[in-house]
């Protein structure tokens, strides 16, 4: 069977070029030792191939290589990393031309120093000191729409500046994994990224999930399943909002934005939702909607854990401790994974009780290199206070960097009060991990305001 590439070739001085071949070897042979003088390459030596891709199919190459060739260089990088961008031009060209022939391969990519954070910083407010707000406000072209892909460039580390963290001497910082996408943010993109590749692999066409009525991993994978062309089915706790579903989705955002991104609902009482995970549940899911890719709830299996050993750079071995919020224990399990040695992980449970240790010992061998701090949930998942929002609400004055009640604002909660009860030495460098779950306020708010309690405010 005759084989096509698009490869991309970084030269001396920076710049890319993209072509299209049938013998890899030989052409990136041919180009390094400048055998056509008119080629673009011939004074830009030496090279580097940097990504290649394979396809059985002429039409799909041609197409893939148009695309790409208008790409920036930061988005060509990003290519090498397999995110949403591939598959949604596959996906693209799925509809003209043949999906079952293409085959997808990564050669090697050097990654691209993150952008350094802005110097000059400003005095927010009179509780602290940011470099945050010019982050938050920098001009971008493509955020903010659901449809736009997910970007991991858009994750870099933040520094974050508080009277307290100047006291104790110790240096904090937050990878903003929350920019990535408004909906498939976080260690949403992370866990769904090769969940994704492998459904496309085995020729699935419908993901399904599980989840409640305010799931970030719901509505992500709604998004997600979009943008790579999938169908996705939801399966919801709670029966009763079965019975209006224009009513449920008029008083739900995250349902409403799951139901506008194509997601079929089936909504299930509590009993059988506690049953989801039976081999009978599952075969009745199959018989009703037929064959599908199963993603579990909250995303966590063993890709889901692949992706997120992703989330932490060659860069970030510079830090001390990485500091995550915890719910099935997937994304601390990645981040143990890949965790250098003289690195702890701190996982910050949102749920109560004890059995996250022994679920995150299940999902992964490395030991010595973890602790959870079980005191920070607020009395339980989904559980929250006047406190908490209260401390949400400052922590964006002070850093105009969002939190979430249900995770993130449970974790920097604990971060800062263990900074200080002097959990870590002086001159630690922390690396928090922002997981996203923004999109969940809306609800959070709508509960809020039915109680008459003040509200989590971004203004
Ligand atoms: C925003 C956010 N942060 C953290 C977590 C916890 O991640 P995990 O379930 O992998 O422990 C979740 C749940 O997936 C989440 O939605």
């Amino acid at each position: 069977m005759k084989l096509y590439y698009v490869y991309i070739l970084e030269c001396a001085d920076k710049f890319f070029y993209t072509g299209i071949t049938t013998n890899i070897t030989r052409r990136f042979v041919e180009h390094q030792k400048g055998l056509n003088k008119t080629c673009f390459t011939f004074k830009r030596r030496p090279l580097e191939l940097i990504f290649y891709q394979e396809f059985n199919d002429v039409n799909q190459a041609i197409f893939f290589e148009k695309k790409i060739k208008k790409w920036r260089r930061s988005k060509k990088l990003a290519l090498g990393n397999e995110d949403f961008d591939t598959l949604q031009i596959l996906s693209e060209c799925n509809n003209q031309s043949h999906s079952k022939n293409y085959k997808v391969t990564k050669l090697s990519l050097p990654v691209e120093s993150k952008s350094k954070e802005e110097e000059n910083s400003k005095v927010l407010s009179l509780r602290a000191e940011s470099r945050s707000q010019e982050v938050e406000n920098k001009p971008s072209t493509k955020r903010g729409l659901d449809s736009a892909r997910p970007d991991i460039q858009q994750s870099i580390n933040q520094q974050i500046f508080l009277p307290i963290l100047q006291e104790k001497k110790v240096d904090l910082y937050i990878k903003r994994e929350d920019k990535i996408h408004p909906f498939v943010s976080g260690n949403k993109f992370r866990k769904l990224k090769y969940n994704i590749l492998e459904a496309k692999k085995m020729q699935q066409d419908t993901l399904l999930t599980f989840g409640g009525a305010f799931s970030n991993h719901i509505v992500a994978t709604a998004v997600a399943g979009k943008l790579a062309g999938l169908k996705t089915i939801g399966v919801i706790r709670g029966d009763e909002l079965r019975n209006n579903l224009q009513k449920t989705l008029a008083n739900n955002s995250t349902l409403k934005k799951a139901h506008e991104n194509g997601m079929d609902f089936h909504f299930v009482s509590r009993a059988s939702y506690r049953d989801k995970t039976s081999v009978s549940f599952i075969n009745s899911l199959k018989e009703q909607f037929g064959d599908f890719y199963l993603i579990p709830e909250g995303g966590t299996n063993d890709l889901a854990i692949k992706g997120c050993e992703e989330i932490l750079t060659k860069e970030d071995s510079e830090f001390d401790a990485i500091c995550v919020a915890v719910g099935t224990g997937g994304t601390i399990s990645g981040l143990i994974n890949s965790a250098k040695s003289h690195q702890k992980v701190i996982g910050f449970p949102a749920l109560k009780g004890d059995f996250l240790q022994q679920e995150i010992e299940k999902l992964t061998t490395r030991r010595e290199n973890w602790s959870l701090l079980n005191e920070y949930h607020f009395g339980g998942y989904a559980k929250y206070n006047e406190v908490l929002i209260s401390f949400i609400n400052q922590f964006y004055a002070a850093t105009k960097i969002k939190l979430d009640p249900i995770y993130t604002g449970k974790m920097l909660f604990g971060i800062v009060d263990v900074i200080k009860k002097d959990y870590f030495s002086e001159n630690s460098k922390i690396l928090i991990i922002h997981t996203g779950g923004i999109q969940g306020i809306e609800g959070v708010n709508q509960k809020l305001s039915n109680k008459n309690l003040a509200l989590i405010s971004f203004s």
